[in-house]
């Protein structure tokens, strides 16, 4: 195997970017060169990863001149539009997660535990999903697989550190009693905001049409019925889903608890009279996605209703990319 690969991140500076780095000095990649990228903000600033110091680089046209095998971008969806082709022109695969080319059907878009040979047509990006639908796809994968599912009702909790950094400051603002708000269009201290990125036309938010769109996707599944409402939280970190999920086929609701505990990335905390269900905050810092409250749903006939949490900044971005990163060197 090569030992030499060179990987470029940008947006290093970032809530997803910094947490890349983190997952990086976790796992023992083949790689012997690392360039960090982020704006003319954070250029020239050291960061300290793998024990030595590196300089952040600002973000230019030509930063990809060098040659890179692989670059992961966390700096937004404008960023990627703009620099993620000139970095394949240059030989580089991007790991993009932004949602930019998600929906481009000559890009893939990748959970590495259910559509892992979708990377082998890529043409040079690759796209790593939403964080809602990641950690919901994961589960439903495991579940389609055996009872085939009919249709999906997403009502999402997802934290602000879905934002990125000015998310996390407006809710520790509204928690210092501040009220000004640089990413939320009211406070978020308080608050559900039942509104995550833009209104579209149909009255959905786009959050919520890319959870839907993106879980076709992955499914391989462009007919399955989903419908979604994606509301914003007064949580620090860790998106939290109540997911109902009808199936196509009958099942029994212990074979079905102990298919999700035996499935790869997935922990099952379902021990209501004990108090134990799925946390934020034990989810956080963790890669894996944790289930729980799962029961059936007597309106219909062959449904369930489940509680699904997982660190949106890890498993809903950072790992997965990397999970990916490591598929490719593969
Ligand atoms: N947060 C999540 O849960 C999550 C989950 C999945 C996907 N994502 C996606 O990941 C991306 C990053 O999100 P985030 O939460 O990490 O945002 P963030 O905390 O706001 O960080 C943004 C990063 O982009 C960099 N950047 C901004 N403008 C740039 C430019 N002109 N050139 C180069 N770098 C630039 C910033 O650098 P400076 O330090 O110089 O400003 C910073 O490193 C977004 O596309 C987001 O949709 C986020």
């Amino acid at each position: 195997m090569n030992n030499n690969y060179k990987l470029a991140i940008v947006g290093a500076t970032g809530l997803v970017g910094q947490t890349v780095l983190k997952v990086l000095e976790e796992r023992n990649l083949p790689i012997s060169e690392y360039v960090l990228f982020a704006s003319e903000k954070s250029a020239d600033k050291n960061i300290t990863f793998m024990n030595k110091t590196y300089t952040i680089r600002k973000l230019t046209e030509s930063s990809f001149d060098e040659g890179f095998d692989f670059a992961i971008f966390v700096a937004g969806g404008e960023i990627s539009i703009k620099y993620a082709p000139i970095a394949v022109s240059k030989g580089c695969v991007v790991i993009d997660n932004s949602s930019a080319f998600r929906m481009d059907k000559n890009v893939p878009l990748v959970v590495p535990e259910i559509n892992p040979d979708d990377i082998e047509w890529n043409q040079g990006i690759i796209a790593n999903p939403n964080c809602s639908t990641i950690q919901a796809v994961v589960p439903l994968n495991v579940l389609d697989q055996k009872y085939k599912i009919k249709r999906i009702v997403y009502s999402t909790y997802q934290a602000v550190s879905g934002a990125g950094q000015n998310g996390v400051e407006d809710l520790k603002n509204g928690i210092k009693g501040t009220p000004t708000t640089k990413k939320f269009p009211h406070p978020i201290f308080n608050n559900c905001l039942p509104h995550i990125d833009v209104f579209l036309e149909n009255g959905y938010s786009k959050e919520e049409m890319k959870m839907i769109n993106e879980t076709r996707k992955i499914l391989h599944n462009d007919k399955l019925l989903i419908t979604a409402t994606t509301v914003r939280v007064p949580v620090m970190n860790c998106h939290s889903e109540s997911i109902n999920v009808e199936f196509e086929n009958d099942f029994d609701i212990n074979e079905l608890k102990q298919t999700l505990a035996n499935s790869s990335g997935i922990v099952l905390q379902d021990d209501p009279t004990n108090n134990v269900y799925p946390l934020a905050t034990l989810a956080n810092d963790h890669n894996e996605i944790f289930v729980g409250r799962i029961r059936r749903d007597y309106s219909v006939k062959h449904g369930i209703n489940m509680w699904v949490v997982a660190d949106n900044i890890r498993k809903g971005a950072a790992t997965n990319a990397i999970q990916i990163l490591e598929k490719l060197i593969k």
